[in-house]
């Protein structure tokens, strides 16, 4: 069974003074903090047993919260990533939790939205090698890029290369097989100090295990690092929740319609939460018999 792995460490020093008390992944994406998201991501993915990676003082806040899961039929543990010394360490970090399992490893900071996404992960999810995703980008030169030839293989892959060699960036979203932490512990660190993951996933590419996946125009893949990121992805949930009157990665929605809560759950956390539009909206799903392809 793979397992996922929540990356809410950092320091997020681009949304400064924001995140000088509040880190970043506990602040709002529109109606929910911004962990609900990748969360959710993980959720529809099929990933119950999830560990949560952040600092030693955020950890106290995630625990109250996230819990310990169980809430929403999910498993909750934590590690503490004392420096943000590179997402490939969170790798290493979570070696005693996968105790071998596949694992799939998410950034706090990275949300996911659009048709067929449940299909999509649902796919990595199924594969026995390593799955990433590439998305096409106007500003490539601020993440992993990803270069491939004309039958769609991959060349290279160069974080934040100076030129890039193509538009499609590496989103925050890796499948990776029960090799990653040894391949995370073969890596040096960089000239920025940091463990990277593209040097992980190269080994996955020079072994041959390396499916990259290009996710199309109707997937919304935004992160949320700046204050101009955050308000257009606050806008961007805004419009399309207001519009649908449904909810975006709303972890006891995902919950009850994976069956990993009952009603009586559902009702439970939803007058937790009742003088929010937010509890309003859970009490919503109690009646609600949506067909198979709205989830
Ligand atoms: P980044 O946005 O690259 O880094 P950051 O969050 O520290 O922010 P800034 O660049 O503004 O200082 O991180 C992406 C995600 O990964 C984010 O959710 C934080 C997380 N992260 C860790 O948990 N540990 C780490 O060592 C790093 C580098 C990032």
């Amino acid at each position: 069974m793979r397992k996922g792995i929540l990356l809410a460490g950092g320091s997020g020093t681009r949304l400064y003074p924001i995140t000088q008390v509040v880190c970043k992944q506990l602040l709002p994406i529109y109606d929910k903090p911004m962990i609900y998201y990748p969360l959710c991501t993980l959720m529809q993915a099929g990933i119950t047993e999830i560990l949560v990676i952040c600092t030693e003082t955020d950890l106290p806040l995630f625990k109250s919260l996230l819990k310990d899961g169980r809430q929403w039929g999910i498993n909750i543990d934590y590690t503490i990533q004392a420096k943000p010394e590179g997402l490939a360490q969170a790798l290493i970090l979570a070696e005693p939790f996968l105790d071998g399992s596949p694992s799939a490893l998410i950034l706090g900071d990275n949300l996911f939205y659009g048709h067929q996404l449940q299909a999509t992960l649902h796919a990595a999810n199924n594969m026995t090698d390593a799955c990433i995703f590439a998305y096409h980008v106007a500003n490539p030169q601020a993440y992993g890029v990803i270069e491939f030839d004309q039958h769609k293989q991959v060349i290279s892959i160069t974080e934040k290369p100076a030129i890039p060699k193509s538009n499609f960036a590496m989103p925050g979203l890796y499948f990776f097989d029960h090799k990653a932490c040894q391949y995370a512990k073969n890596v040096l660190p960089s000239h920025r100090g940091e463990l990277e993951i593209v040097d992980v996933i190269q080994q996955y590419l020079d072994s041959g295990k390396l499916n990259v996946d290009i996710l199309g125009r109707g997937t919304a893949w935004l992160d949320t690092g700046t204050p101009d990121a955050m308000a257009e992805a606050t806008q961007y949930i805004a419009a399309i929740e207001k519009r649908q009157g449904l909810k975006i990665s709303c972890p006891e929605e995902v919950a009850f319609v994976m069956g990993l809560i009952d009603q009586q759950q559902l009702t439970l956390l939803a007058n937790q939460l009742i003088k929010s539009g937010y509890g309003q909206y859970l009490l919503s799903l109690l009646n609600k018999n949506f067909p198979n392809e709205m989830h």
